[in-house]
């Protein structure tokens, strides 16, 4: 998997804080991105296990979105496809 770290913001826009006097609006929050690009059997599986340990049931939890891969090659050996993941 892939992890970064990035800044984003959902449906709340980020939050409005003062700073030294002056009102800031904070559109983008701190987030951490995961990449993991899956065999098309085990979605579902980790989307599961995602949301389960994800979920805190407050604003902010996250989101996954699910999209295809159109290939994949590990370079070390040439393989393609699932053999590549
Ligand atoms: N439509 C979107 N497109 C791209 N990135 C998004 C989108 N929605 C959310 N994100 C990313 O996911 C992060 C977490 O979003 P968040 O969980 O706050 O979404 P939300 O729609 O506000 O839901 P909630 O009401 O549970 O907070 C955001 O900071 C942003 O990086
Ligand atoms: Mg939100």
């Amino acid at each position: 998997m892939t992890v970064s770290n990035v800044a984003g913001c959902g449906l709340q826009k980020g939050f409005t804080e003062v700073y030294r006097g002056t009102q800031l609006v904070i559109n983008l929050l701190p987030k951490v991105k995961l990449e993991i690009v899956v065999k098309d059997a085990k979605v579902d599986d980790v989307v599961q296990i995602i949301s389960r340990i994800s979920r805190t049931g407050s604003v902010g939890d996250g989101k996954i979105f699910i999209y295809p891969v159109e290939q994949a090659i590990r370079i070390r050996t040439g393989e393609t496809g699932d053999d590549a993941i």
